[in-house]
């Protein structure tokens, strides 16, 4: 039996079945989850019981994996997992919890934020691919938005502003939305803003989607406040309910995202419970935009 895609929406999100990803694939099965990744842009799997190593293992089918480095606050001996695994539980290393008031909990509460995986990277990520551990009953719902659709919704004026405009992302101003400004220099230099472009076009669909995410926090050549005000009202189009897929999460679901063509956010949860997520991230291929020399 081979693999079959079940579409979730007539072309957003699609389920996957007859397939078993703790197994080593076919180059048939490699090939039409990318080609369902290229239709869809996110793909549910259900049941798969998988090992850290099984995930990497998977992954590695679609790409390089990125290194987890510099995304996060928290410290190399506070690491639960290994480099390749982004850790997205609400766990220390002791796999207890996080305290309300620990700052990597504070930090990864930016995650309830409309976001696309590493768009603050200069290379920002291809797929993220997150396995359900341990779920939650009630909350922690991951949805997803097709920023294909939302640049399709955009009217013909619209379109003609977005086109060619370079936004400038960084933790620092996702975190600054929440009120998460207590950085040290360090993390400072190491969350410096990166540029990327507005649209995107997908190299195999050639359809364009806006790149948007709470990482960004500015238009070069914008006044910041100008800037803000008009991505805000392109981020509250396009993730209006029409153009979103709630994922509500069941014990050892895995789901594949394209994060240049969808952007994401989980929802709350009460985080004294344990919710063990984790994450693998495909590099993408290359900046999206030319960098700032200064930067
Ligand atoms: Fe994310």
């Amino acid at each position: 039996m081979s693999i079959a895609i079940r579409p979730i929406t007539p072309d957003f999100a699609g389920e996957v079945s007859r397939i078993d990803l703790t197994r080593a694939l076919s180059p048939a099965e490699v090939s039409a989850i990318d080609g369902g990744m290229d239709r869809y842009a996110v793909l549910v799997f259900r049941d798969q019981n998988i090992t850290d190593e099984q995930q990497i293992a998977f992954s590695a089918n679609f790409g390089v994996l990125e290194h987890t480095a510099g995304g996060n606050v928290t410290r190399p001996e506070q690491k639960r997992l290994s480099p390749q695994m982004a850790d997205v539980s609400n766990l220390d290393q002791n796999h207890r919890p996080l305290a309300r008031d620990d700052r990597r909990r504070l930090f990864n509460l930016g995650n309830q934020l409309w976001h696309s995986d590493s768009s603050f990277r200069a290379v920002p990520a291809k797929y993220s691919i997150l396995s359900g551990r341990i779920v939650v009953d009630k909350g922690g719902n991951t949805e997803f938005a097709d920023m294909r659709g939302a640049y399709d919704a955009l009217d013909d004026e619209m379109k003609a502003e977005v086109e060619g405009l370079i936004c400038e992302h960084s933790l620092i101003y996702s975190r600054g939305l929440l009120g998460f400004t207590d950085l040290t220099p360090e993390e400072r230099a190491m969350f410096r803003p990166v540029r990327q472009s507005l649209v995107r076009t997908h190299p195999k669909s050639g359809r364009k989607s806006l790149y948007l995410s709470s990482h960004a926090g500015t238009i070069v050549g914008r006044p910041m406040p100008e800037a803000r005000a008009f991505l805000r009202d392109l981020n509250e189009a396009a993730t209006r309910p029409e153009n979103v897929y709630v994922h509500r999460w069941r014990r050892y679901d895995l789901v594949m995202w394209d994060n240049r063509q969808t952007m994401h956010r989980v929802r709350r949860f009460d985080d004294r419970l344990v919710r063990d997520m984790r994450r693998t991230t495909i590099a993408g291929d290359a900046p999206t935009a030319v960098q700032d020399a200064a930067a």
